[in-house]
């Protein structure tokens, strides 16, 4: 059965039965990169997964009816909601995981972005530099992001489903390092795959637009 929904824009609907967004491009569209094996799996079971987890968590409570940023704050932090809080925040972080590429992209951010790049971390480079450590780095399961913190760019990473939004910090971009993300095309190499996503996947206009 095809449970995707595809009548929506590539936005995360907002409230319950929560629904996997849209895969917003074909799924071979990040190849060589990222191969359609690896998106059928990751998208169609591990995010699928993840909302129907959710949508069996919330159903009948108090996180119900509410939106999917909502359920994500109000359940950051508490032990007795990590399976809500987790599967939650999975949603989102992949959703925008997604987002966060585009075939061909990569190369040189737009000048607005470029500047603002600049003024944070001096070069362009420094700041995937930065980003490729975070992402290298980070011990087990989690994400690496671009952040603006308050009128500052930051690097970030996170563990398992943890999100920026939770300590007041807007997401401008997320590299996933679960290893669901590049085992089939990568095996241990994390770096090979991180390194390739910054170089030649990342969408520097969708950055632009979450920095604006
Ligand atoms: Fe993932």
């Amino acid at each position: 059965m095809n449970r995707r929904d595809t009548r929506n824009s590539s936005t995360v609907k907002e409230a319950s039965p929560h629904v996997l967004s849209p895969f917003p491009y074909a799924e071979n569209a990040f190849e060589p990169i990222i191969t359609a094996n690896t998106i059928g799996f990751h998208y169609g079971k591990h995010h699928q997964g993840y909302v129907d987890n959710l949508n069996k968590l919330v159903a009948g409570t108090e996180y119900a009816d509410m939106s999917l940023e909502k359920i994500i704050i109000d359940t950051a932090g508490r032990t007795e909601k990590a399976a809500i809080f987790n599967n939650a925040a999975q949603i989102w972080n992949h959703t925008f995981y997604w987002r966060s590429m585009r075939p061909k992209g990569g190369g040189e951010p737009p000048a607005a972005l470029k500047q603002q790049i600049e003024a944070s971390f001096g070069t362009v480079d420094a700041c995937k530099k930065e980003l490729a450590i975070a992402a290298v780095s980070q011990f087990g399961s989690g994400w690496a992001w671009l952040v603006l913190d308050r009128d500052k760019l930051k690097v970030v990473k996170t563990a398992n489903a943890e999100v920026p939004l939770t300590t007041g910090m807007k997401p401008l971009l997320t590299i996933d390092v679960w290893e669901h993300a590049y085992y089939l095309d990568y095996q241990n190499r994390r770096a090979d795959y991180v390194n390739a996503v910054l170089n030649e996947l990342i969408d520097w206009d969708f950055v632009l637009q979450n920095a604006s």
